[in-house]
């Protein structure tokens, strides 16, 4: 197929965005030679080198249904169908980089992030269309795999724009004022090697492989300018976005994403989820915050509770996934219902009652999380959770749900560990590259 972004058709819409992915492609290739202190030599040596053929993976590259455009008013990945899998990543921007890095990167990220959701090689030579003396552009794993509904969204996380009161890259002035690192919250048990970061990238899809060959040709092409902070796969998405997918389960076995925010309520979208125009800073306007809360699920205590205490704690009813005041799962909860002792139907403390927006004055969330199963501990229990996702219009929504979840009955068998909150900037023109409102 003719790839309008390839660098070999010349002229494309986002030709100028193909001179700097041009650039960065053989930039990386050449770096297996000269080494990362080189890389501004072998940037000017390399730029004349792109060309080729666009490398097309699998013979649906391309075709509606299994790939989300990368370009639009929005980012992708946030209200898009949520799909199976995740592979997050927080990255670090290295010691002495600059503002013109930066801003390479980001460019190089959208060229080949765009390149990835259309289930192209990151560059038009790709995995095997380079010299046979340098190390290939695309690491390969990926090579007859569709695109797989892949969808990468970026974020900038509140040391991006001011470290240790360092204003690294000349952005501090433009900083969200809300974009601060969130406060503790009770429960806390946060792994700082697990929590914050410079930049996010969120990959979902729906081949696990996808998902993961992405992150690492995202990191790979970071090299000498940012570097993985942190990273995240995630399993079986614990919400939906629309009302055609069936809402999935969480590894505590509980229906979850009943009660989101779904693709198509414009309303709740643009009051909140998106930035809006009003709202500052303005390069922000159509963007999103993102909370990214890595839980701990005590699954073996879990496991030992009883049906109705667990459900009592949720406040839903495990199978149906309906609210313990009655009706079926997509019945509003009467939070004012007593059961036949004349006690709360749904339990003071429960999760759903604490969440909900009508104790958090009006406060939605859209979530988007998945299962995690990292293995296990020393005592042979798993080492799994709820890898929790969420968008809103402003980080003040997730600071007041999160506020009111002090008393949840759930917190006995949770252990928040991971935490970090990002920037999400709106999403890139054709031709442009994700966060470039930040540099105008
Ligand atoms: C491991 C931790 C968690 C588990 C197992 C869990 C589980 C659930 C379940 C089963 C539901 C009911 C189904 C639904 O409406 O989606 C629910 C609802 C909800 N949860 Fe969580 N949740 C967790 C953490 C959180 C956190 C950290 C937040 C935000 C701070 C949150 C916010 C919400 C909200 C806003 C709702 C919808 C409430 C409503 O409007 O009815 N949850 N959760």
């Amino acid at each position: 197929m003719t790839d309008p972004h390839d660098p070999s058709t010349g002229s494309g819409p986002d030709s100028l965005t193909d001179d700097a992915a041009a650039a960065g492609v053989s930039r990386r290739g050449l770096l297996g030679f000269v080494g990362a202190g080189a890389a501004g030599l072998a940037l000017g040596a390399g730029a004349g080198l792109a060309g080729g053929v666009a490398v097309a993976r699998a013979a649906d590259t391309g075709a509606g249904a299994s790939a989300y455009d990368f370009y639009g008013t929005h980012q992708a990945g946030v209200t898009t169908p949520v799909q199976d899998h995740l592979h997050f990543a927080a990255f670090d921007m290295m010691a002495g980089a600059t503002r013109a890095d930066l801003v390479s990167l980001l460019e190089e990220w959208s060229y080949a992030a765009a390149r990835m959701t259309r289930g192209l090689d990151v560059s038009a030579t790709g995995a095997v269309g380079g010299s046979p003396m340098a190390p290939p552009d695309d690491t390969g794993e990926a090579q007859g795999l569709p695109a797989s509904n892949l969808t990468i969204t970026f974020g900038f996380g509140p040391t991006l724009f001011e470290a240790d009161g360092v204003d690294r890259f000349g952005i501090a002035s433009r900083r969200p004022p809300e974009l601060h690192e969130l406060p503790a919250f009770l429960g806390d048990d946060l792994d700082p090697l697990t929590s914050d970061g410079d930049l996010c990238i969120q990959a979902c899809a729906d081949d696990p492989q996808v998902a993961v060959h992405a992150v690492r040709n995202l990191s790979r092409i970071a090299f000498g300018r940012a570097r993985l902070r942190w990273s995240q796969l995630g399993f079986g998405r614990t919400s939906k976005t629309t009302a055609a997918q069936a809402t999935p389960r969480n590894l505590f076995g509980y229906k979850d994403g009943t009660a989101n925010i779904l693709a198509d309520d414009r309303e709740a979208l643009q009051d909140h989820v998106w930035v809006a125009a009003g709202d500052q800073p303005a390069w922000m306007t159509g963007g999103s915050y993102l909370v990214a809360r890595k839980i701990a699920q005590l699954i073996e205590s879990w496991d030992r509770v009883r049906l109705a205490e667990q459900d009592r704690i949720i406040g839903r009813s495990k199978g149906e996934g309906a609210p313990l005041s009655g009706g079926n799962e997509f019945t509003a909860p009467d939070f004012e219902k007593a059961d036949a002792a004349g006690a709360p139907a749904i339990d003071m403390a429960a999760h759903v009652r604490l969440a909900h927006p009508a104790h958090n004055s009006g406060a939605r969330m859209l979530r988007r999380g998945y299962n995690f199963v990292d293995g296990n501990n020393d005592l042979g229990r798993l080492d799994a959770g709820l890898f929790f996702l969420s968008y809103q219009r402003s980080p003040e929504q997730f600071i007041t749900v999160q506020r009111a979840l002090a008393s949840d009955a759930l917190n006995e068998y949770i252990r928040p560990v991971g935490s970090a909150l990002f920037a999400v900037p709106p999403g890139a023109a054709p031709g442009s590259y994700v966060g470039a409102g930040l540099f105008a």
